[in-house]
């Protein structure tokens, strides 16, 4: 078992830089197994997530090379429309590739996807949009076992709720179907607009990606190409939050600011400043940071559920108090419990967290619980006063390349350790 060991209180000072966006990336890689030679993908981040979504490839047949940030698909050899159980348990956004794989072959099988750390992540929207598009859809003993006579059939689809998942599926299984798919309330987060950028890159007509009507009019096939896959938003976020909770200054690099924009202005109210270039941020901290009065997330533009956990470790060692309502997913607050080993006073009632600042927290053995939650827990650590270990770092693994390198290059004193019980 690998841990992390952080020995706190240490501010940070330097430049980090932001790699490729993981949830950019794996909608990407589902949609390069329809596009008909090789694909190139570029800023794709070196992350466990990236690695399951490729071994789904060539499963299916597809040729794979990685080099670096770079990864080539080539479908040519597609012949597989199954995701056998063991991948999709690896990642459960593998739900990504029903859309992809059942337009693209016809059919689809693959396991249900379940609940997760997250609380039940139910996939009923999907289901219903590719039902609504014509997708014949069985689901028994775990399994889904989808078929496709012909082609799809373009449609409306009004979404109840703008479920980011569910669009990505809608506009890989509308891209190649028959006539015109209109989707309202779509998702309007970034990846969803570099997914269409990447399909429209292939031959695909999408408009209107980002925005809450999305038109898709169905082509009959797509045709590989190059893509660039977008600055992760979530990971900007990260490094943020590491300046403003050692009270230091970070330049982040490589990044999209209008993407993360729905963050600043909470970063802000609790002190830090934030000055903006091209694609580099530099946060700078106070010594000591203020509460935020509250933070609500929301779907994209609002603050993004992934970052609730990061600001909730800021206000552990805010001077004041901080109300937080998660609306978008039921339990991610498991990471609550672990901060408050660290010190933390924390008060959780269903959706609401409510968390009294202290001056410092203390450093002690912690577990990550997913990912976000995860991070937050190393950023509580480079705040505590002594020696913070955190294990179960598969969770950070998935959404983090290089993270202790690139905080010990601004001063944090982080190792890892691997195999240590
Ligand atoms: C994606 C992101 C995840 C982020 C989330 C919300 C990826 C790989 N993951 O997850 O990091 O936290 O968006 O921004 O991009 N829901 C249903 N039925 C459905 C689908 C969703 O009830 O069929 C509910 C979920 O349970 C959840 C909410 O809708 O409560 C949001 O889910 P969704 O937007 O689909 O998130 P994901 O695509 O799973």
């Amino acid at each position: 078992m690998s841990k992390l060991f952080i020995e706190g209180c240490h501010r940070l000072n330097g430049a980090v830089a932001v790699h490729g966006a993981k949830n950019s990336a794996l909608p990407i890689l589902a949609a390069a197994l329809m596009a008909d030679g090789v694909s190139e993908l570029q800023n794709c981040p070196g992350l466990s997530d990236v690695d399951a979504s490729v071994a789904i490839l060539r499963h299916l047949g597809c040729r794979v090379e990685r080099e670096g940030h770079r990864i080539l698909v080539d479908n040519t050899g597609l012949s597989g429309s199954d995701i056998p159980d063991d991948l999709m348990r690896e990642m459960r956004s593998s739900i990504v590739f029903l859309g992809a794989i059942a337009a693209k072959t016809g059919a689809a099988v693959l396991s249900f996807p379940g609940g997760c750390e997250l609380g039940p992540r139910p996939i009923d929207l999907h289901l219903a949009a590719l039902r609504q598009l014509g997708m014949a859809i069985e689901e028994e003993r775990g399994q889904l076992r989808c078929r496709v006579r012909g082609r799809l059939k373009g449609c409306k689809i009004p979404l109840s709720f703008p479920s980011v998942g569910a669009t990505e599926n809608i506009l890989l299984a509308a891209a190649t179907a028959e006539g015109t798919t209109t989707i309202l309330n779509a998702a309007r987060e970034p990846e969803i607009e570099d997914l269409a950028a990447f399909l429209n890159s292939s031959g695909a007509r999408i408009r209107g990606a980002g925005e809450g009507t999305v038109v898709i009019e169905g082509v009959d096939r797509l045709s590989a190409c190059c893509h660039r896959v977008i600055p992760d938003r979530i990971e900007t976020a990260t490094y943020m939050a590491a300046a403003a909770v050692t009270g230091g200054s970070l330049v982040i690099k490589d990044v999209e600011p209008a993407h993360v924009a729905t963050v600043f202005p909470a970063f802000e109210e609790m002190g830090c400043q934030i000055d903006v270039w091209k694609n580099e941020l530099l946060v700078s901290a106070p010594a000591r940071l203020r509460r935020v009065r509250s933070v609500r997330t929301m779907p994209y533009p609002g603050f993004p559920t992934d970052c609730q956990a990061l600001l909730m470790a800021m206000a552990c060692v805010a001077d004041g108090t901080s109300v937080f309502i998660e609306n978008i997913f039921e339990s991610r607050y498991k990471h609550a419990g672990e901060l408050m080993r660290l010190g933390a006073k924390i008060k959780v009632e269903g959706r609401v967290a409510v968390v009294e600042g202290v001056p410092v927290l203390s450093g002690a053995p912690v577990e990550c619980t997913d990912l976000r939650g995860g991070a937050a827990l190393v950023l509580a650590g480079l705040a505590a006063e002594g020696e913070t270990s955190v294990t179960a770092l598969h969770h950070i693994d998935r959404g983090y390349e290089a993270f202790e390198e690139a905080l010990a290059g601004a001063g944090a004193v982080i190792r890892r350790e691997d195999g240590t019980v």
